[in-house]
Formats: C-alpha cells, sequence, structure tokens
C-alpha cells in the first residue's frame, strides 16, 4: 500500500456524544504522523455540496482546530442521517422523488483532492456505506458510534453510556416526583429497534417496569405489578419504554413512515403506554419523552476514552495499511473487524443476557 499523507474524516447518522474526541484523535495521531487532516462536512455534503461551505466542504483540522473539543457533545463537522450516497434522493422536475448512487463521486473526490484514506465514525448506515466504499478501492476504517448500542461485533459503541447516564439521572429525580404524588410515570427513551438504553437505565435507575423491542409486551401484566406494589403501600410506580417497543398483538408506534433516503422515525409509544395505563389501573399517570436530550451533552469518560482510543486506533490501523475494517471494542482492547461482518447487522438484547435477567432477579416486570 502507497504511505499516506494526506487523510479525511467525517461524521455520519446520528450525533452521539464522544464523536469531537474521535475527531481529535484521529487529526493528532495523523499529525504525529506527519500527515495532513481534513473533515468532510455534514456526512458526505462537503463532497457533494461544496458551495453551500465556506471552506468548500473540507475543514481542515489543524492541532489548533482540534484543540479543547473532546469534552464537548455534538460534532465540529456536522452531520446528517439524510442523503446516503449509495440511495441519494434526487429531486426530478415533475415533483417525484429517485434514488440514484453518489459513491463514485466520493472516489473522484478523494482522488482530485490527494486524499489517501477516510475514518468515517457513524452508526450502521455509515458503516454500510464505508463498506461500499472499500469494495470499490477507497482506503477507510470505520469507527461505530451511536446512542442505541445496536451495533454487532462490538462490546459497545461510545455515545451509549453517556445516554444511559444521563437517562438514569432523570429516573432519580422522577422516583421522588412519582412518591410525592403517588403516580405511575411512563419515561419513553430513544433505542431504535433495540433496548439497550431503556434496559440498561432502567435497571440502574430502579424502576419497575421496562419494555423492550426484543420482548413484546402486554400491559396487563404492567398493570398487575403496579396493583401488587399499590397493595403493598408503595402507591407510585415507574415505568421505562423503549421507543421501539411494541404491544404483544400489535405493532410498534411510527412518527414518521420512511421516505425516499430516509429511514422511519419512530415515537409515541409512550403517549399509547400512558393512556392505556391509566385506564387499565385508574392511576393518575404521566409521560417523560427523554428523546434527543440522550443525544446531548458532554461524553463520560467512558465514552470520552473510548472514541479517543478508537480515533487513535484507526490512525494505528491506516499506517499499518489496514482497510475495510471497522474498530471494536473487546475489553480490554480495541481490535479491528472487517466491515462486511458489520454492514447491516444489528445487535439486540439478547433474552438471556445476564443484564436482562438481573432485572427479572430484581422483580422489575417486562411486560411479559
Ligand atoms: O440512532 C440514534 C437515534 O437517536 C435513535 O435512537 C432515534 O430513533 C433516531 O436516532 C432519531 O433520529 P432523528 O435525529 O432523525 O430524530
Amino acid at each position: 500500500m502507497p504511505s499516506i499523507r494526506r487523510v479525511a474524516i467525517n461524521t455520519g447518522g446520528g450525533d452521539a456524544p464522544g464523536l469531537n474526541a474521535v475527531i481529535r484523535a484521529v487529526a493528532i495521531s495523523a499529525h504525529n504522523r506527519g500527515w495532513e487532516c481534513y473533515g468532510i462536512r455534514d456526512g458526505f455534503n462537503g463532497i457533494f455540496f461544496p458551495e453551500r461551505y465556506s471552506d468548500g466542504g473540507l475543514m481542515r483540522l489543524t492541532r489548533e482546530r482540534v484543540s479543547g473539543i473532546a469534552h464537548l457533545g455534538g460534532t465540529i463537522l456536522g452531520t446528517t442521517n439524510k442523503g446516503n450516497p449509495l440511495h441519494f434522493p434526487l429531486h426530478m422536475p415533475d415533483g417525484s422523488v429517485k434514488e440514484v448512487d453518489r459513491s463514485d463521486e466520493i472516489l473522484e473526490f478523494f482522488a482530485k483532492r490527494e486524499l489517501d484514506a477516510l475514518v468515517t465514525v457513524g452508526g450502521d448506515g455509515s458503516l454500510t456505506i464505508a463498506h461500499a466504499l472499500s469494495q470499490k478501492g477507497l482506503r477507510v476504517v470505520g469507527v461505530p458510534k451511536t446512542i442505541d448500542n445496536d451495533l454487532d461485533k462490538t462490546v459497545t459503541t461510545f455515545g451509549f453510556d453517556t445516554a444511559v447516564a444521563f437517562a438514569t439521572e432523570c429516573l432519580d429525580r422522577l422516583h421522588s416526583t412519582a412518591q410525592s404524588h403517588q403516580r405511575v410515570m411512563v419515561i419513553e427513551v430513544m433505542g431504535r429497534y433495540a433496548g439497550w438504553i431503556a434496559l440498561n437505565s432502567g435497571i440502574a435507575g430502579g424502576v419497575h417496569a421496562i419494555l423492550i423491542p426484543e420482548i413484546p409486551y402486554d400491559l396487563e401484566k404492567v398493570a398487575a405489578r403496579i396493583r401488587a406494589r399499590d397493595q403493598d403501600g408503595r402507591l407510585d410506580s415507574l415505568v421505562v419504554v423503549a421507543e421501539g417497543a411494541s404491544p404483544k398483538h400489535g405493532h410498534r408506534a411510527v412518527a414518521k413512515a420512511a421516505d425516499t433516503g430516509l429511514a422511519e422515525r419512530l415515537g409515541g409509544i409512550g403517549e399509547q403506554v400512558t393512556a392505556e395505563l391509566q385506564e387499565i389501573t385508574g392511576k393518575d399517570c404521566r409521560l417523560v419523552v427523554l428523546g434527543h436530550l440522550l443525544r446531548g451533552g458532554s461524553p463520560t469518560s467512558f465514552d470520552r476514552l473510548t472514541a479517543l482510543r478508537f480515533g487513535a486506533a484507526a490512525i494505528r490501523a491506516l499506517e499499518e495499511g489496514q482497510s475495510g475494517i471497522m474498530v471494536a471494542l473487546a475489553f480490554p482492547n480495541v481490535d479491528y473487524v472487517p466491515l462486511e461482518q458489520v454492514a447491516g447487522r444489528m445487535k439486540s438484547v439478547p433474552l438471556n443476557s445476564d443484564t436482562l435477567l438481573t432485572g427479572r432477579d430484581l422483580g422489575i416486570c417486562f411486560g411479559d
């Protein structure tokens, strides 16, 4: 493999705490090898729409530019979960929208700007794009990111710990108001089709029921748990529901259906659960939707360190001549896995996971 002189990095999909830490580690590790580092703006939009940016869509990541950013939420490069280059939505003159593959433009851009490799930081969508680009001959290393923790082949993704820590703090606060008013509080959390955030925060936060996509629920079971608590004189209950959870004989709640180049948006299950629990139990029920609050704020030290380790490991991999791989956490070390083993795969909560069993041992109801 020819040696690297200029490396690019981009961040794609929903933002997650820790993105800036990866950017910092990539840029500094590159500089320390004598390489130049550039950030592509807003996923791949910096390549497709250079006219939108004062820097032409490519941000020079100098040592100074990445100074003091590791603790900041968001991403200094911007991100997007619209406009997948493999299925890019093209608006036709007749008002219709068709999907086109714009990945060749990315390769042409890298050749023209003499960029030798790409570090792409993202979730399943971004890593699938990375795999396709690598198959077309681009030198690429993926870095797994998502608050949802739903990526396979890595123990965890960065962003998840921060989301769980924040959700847990919210649950701690909601216990006291639920107790004061003898209410049922329902808390809806993100996580897409996986229940990791709900499960981990729910157990850490000492809730009484957790509803996750992996276990279709029966609200009568949750109501029975609430009634049993009432009979014990504990008149408050907390129920965490993952946005992707669904009733045994029903569907998940979709806020917006999938459209050309856009994934479906989940949301609304918390409202359903709250209304139905109020109806069944006759108790005063309230809903809190944590939503995008889970994606904001400063990364926890665990996420920050993981992100810094991932960024540095991505540069080491490129230096060693590796490509078409994803950096992964394989405790206690960072490891590399082929992108083809990651692309298009999802990691759900295993029904025999010890965390889930811990919840059951603690008497938490899973609606089954
Ligand atoms: O994947 C991260 C995530 O926050 C999911 O938990 C959620 O379903 C989705 O992104 C929300 O996306 P958007 O930012 O488009 O509302």
